[in-house]
């Protein structure tokens, strides 16, 4: 039986105690990322940044890997580890910043560089890792570009932000495409300066997708991960924290006592929420696994192209 529109259980609890039966009747894994809603998080396997969800998708010996983050993530694990069935809880959950690198215009941009070296960001479809000759993440990006020897050009994609962030840390000259993220774009540098003069103890601890002008006014700017490990280990008490706010849920788990303050969004809006994270639901999670659909597949040879420069990320970030 196929349920398209899942008679559920109406009780969180129920539901949890429902999505873990079948996971074990199923040999599945939930691996969720850190902007999940608090429940999807709570009832993943594993919950992580996007290098340790990548990591996780390959070694697990689950037959089904339920994925509760975005497309590439999807894809990455798919890649990664293409015996074991790929599903998510809706096919929809892109990204702005993948999105905004189409596979036709990056062709014509990269060949415009022929002897540069294409690092691309784990934020892109198979399609641009596949013209990729390393992939990187935001925890790992500064460590592969170092790798690289220091007369070679680079190709930086798809995120601008993280590229300059990259490009000054590193001392290096990096071409970038001009992508960036919906989510980390949106942050008001003014508000958070009042932020900071209403909570002068605060670290503004950032993401490195965020703007340049916001960067450079960061106290701490890591991965996710990055960002929670700072805020569980520093012993400052409070943080505005500057990324998606799905980030706080394991930050208020980890670090209970801290005060931890959303970076506001420039409008009345709720733009630092990912609004394709948020489409994962506890209750398609339910759905996605009993139906075992919507399943992500990548064709094989798209597969194997991509495959060669996440594998080299892996090895180089060990
Ligand atoms: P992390 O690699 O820090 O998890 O970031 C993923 C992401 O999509 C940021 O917008
Ligand atoms: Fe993509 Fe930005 Fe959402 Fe991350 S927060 S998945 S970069 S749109």
């Amino acid at each position: 039986m196929r349920l398209s529109s899942p008679t559920l259980p109406g009780v969180d609890k129920d539901l949890f105690s429902e999505i873990n039966q079948l996971k074990k009747a199923k040999n599945a894994v939930i691996l969720a990322h850190y902007y999940q809603e608090p429940d999807v998080q709570d009832v993943a396997d594993f919950v992580g940044d996007s290098l340790e969800l990548a990591r996780a998708a390959q070694k697990t010996s689950a037959d089904l890997i339920v994925f509760a983050g975005v497309h590439f993530m999807a894809e990455g694990a798919k890649i990664l580890n293409p015996s074991r069935k790929v599903i998510m809880p809706d096919l929809r959950a892109g990204c702005s910043l993948s999105d905004s690198c189409p596979p036709e215009a990056f062709a014509r941009f990269r060949a415009r560089y022929p002897d540069h070296f294409i690092v691309s960001y784990i934020n892109c479809s198979a399609a641009i890792k596949a013209q990729s000759d390393v992939i990187c993440t935001s925890s790992n990006a500064v460590g592969i570009v170092e790798k690289i020897p220091k007369n070679q050009g680079i190709i930086f994609a798809p995120d601008r932000n993280l590229g300059a962030y990259v490009a000054k840390a590193t001392g290096r000259d990096l071409v970038l495409w001009q992508g960036t993220c919906i989510v980390h774009e949106t942050f008001s540098e003014r508000k958070i300066i009042e932020l900071k003069i209403q909570n002068p103890e605060a670290e503004l601890i950032a993401h490195p997708e965020c703007e340049p002008e916001l960067l450079a006014r960061a106290d701490f700017i890591g991965s996710t991960s990055a960002l929670l490990k700072h805020v569980c280990e520093s012993r400052t008490s409070t943080f505005i924290i500057a990324t998606e706010e799905g980030i706080l849920h394991q930050m208020r788990k980890r670090a209970p006592g801290k005060k931890l303050i959303a970076a506001p969004p420039n409008g009345p809006c709720h733009c630092n929420e990912c609004p394709f994270m948020k489409l994962n639901t506890l209750e398609k999670i339910y759905a996605c696994v009993y139906n075992e659909a919507p399943e992500l597949t990548v064709p094989d040879d798209l597969r194997i192209r991509a495959l060669a420069p996440l594998e080299r990320m892996l090895e180089w970030s060990v």
